[in-house]
């Protein structure tokens, strides 16, 4: 079976498919609309959103209008990173669901620790009250699933000790480069399934030397190996792009990385994005 119509069973049974569609920095309109429904026509089944992103009311518009049967779609959406209190999470996730106009979500995270205007501030205490909120939810059936994105250990550790469920999901930056190995250990302890999101560096990695080197020996394109790489990982990548030929390409990744190479590719070291 081809790798886009796999899927990953979190630790409360919900099945998750492999690879997610990232829709980060897609605007809002035709180039949201549009690229969903691309990457829908092409197989895709999960699709990932963020209030935070803008895009919501367009994402949801492409997976209505490609007749795919709601149930067959894994949808995440998350909750804008500034909102720290019970209340303001449940009204953000009410909004969130009109923007989608849909009966419920498959997945809703808490999109980082702090806002994104004061990354590193102590939010504790909101992200407790926050966390409520989401448990809240999850039991009334709204949400499938609960988790949070670009949280450390510490961060995870204060929901456990003062909440009652355990993220299903910590949604992470994690591609080649960054191998994230705290995080990474202490969710698999915990029994957290770990997204990646920018699983090619916001592109940058598709011009490394040594990964090119790889995806020649492979016959394949570095986008291929990057995404590969995090699958053999045994994470879900969301590789993002809004052209069809690149949205294709991404979902092709149906060859196996050799340990060798794996361990080449670990020896890989540093994070090109261009807020570090
Ligand atoms: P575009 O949207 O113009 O296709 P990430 O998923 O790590 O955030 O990376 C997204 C970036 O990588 C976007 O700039 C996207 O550009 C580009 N991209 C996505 N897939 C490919 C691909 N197969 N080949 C080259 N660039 C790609």
């Amino acid at each position: 079976m081809k790798t886009l119509n796999q899927f990953y069973t979190l630790s409360n049974g919900v099945k998750l498919p492999k690879i997610g569609f990232g829709t980060w920095q897609v605007a809002n309109g035709d180039e949201a609309y549009q690229s969903v429904l691309l990457a829908l026509k092409n197989g895709y089944r999960h699709i990932d959103t963020a209030e935070g992103y803008g895009n919501e009311e367009s994402v949801a518009k492409a997976i209505l209008d490609s007749k795919i049967p709601r149930s067959e779609i894994f949808v995440t959406s998350k909750l804008e990173s500034h909102i720290k209190t019970y209340e303001g999470a449940l009204a953000a996730f009410e909004k969130t669901m009109s923007l989608l106009k849909f009966d419920y979500l498959d997945l809703f995270l808490i999109h980082a620790p702090w806002p994104w205007s004061e990354m590193g501030k102590d939010c504790k205490e909101g992200n407790i009250q926050a966390w409520k909120a989401m448990e809240k939810l999850y039991k009334d059936g709204r949400i499938r699933a609960i988790g949070v994105s670009n949280f450390s250990p510490d961060d995870i550790e204060n929901l456990l000790n003062h909440c009652e469920i355990t993220p299903h999901v910590n949604q992470i930056g994690y591609f080649i480069g960054i191998d994230q190995k705290a995080t990474i250990d202490y969710c698999e302890k915990k029994n957290i399934f770990i997204e990646a999101y920018s699983p090619l560096g916001i592109g940058y990695l598709l011009s490394n030397p040594d990964i090119i080197k790889v995806a020649e020996k492979y016959n394949v394109s570095p986008a291929q190996i990057c995404i590969r790489y995090c699958l053999q990982k045994g994470t879900a990548p969301l590789p993002k792009s809004t052209h069809e030929k690149r949205i294709i390409e991404n979902t092709q990744v149906d060859f196996e990385i050799k340990k060798v190479d794996m361990d080449f590719l670990d020896t890989i070291k540093g994070d090109p994005r261009r807020w570090d």
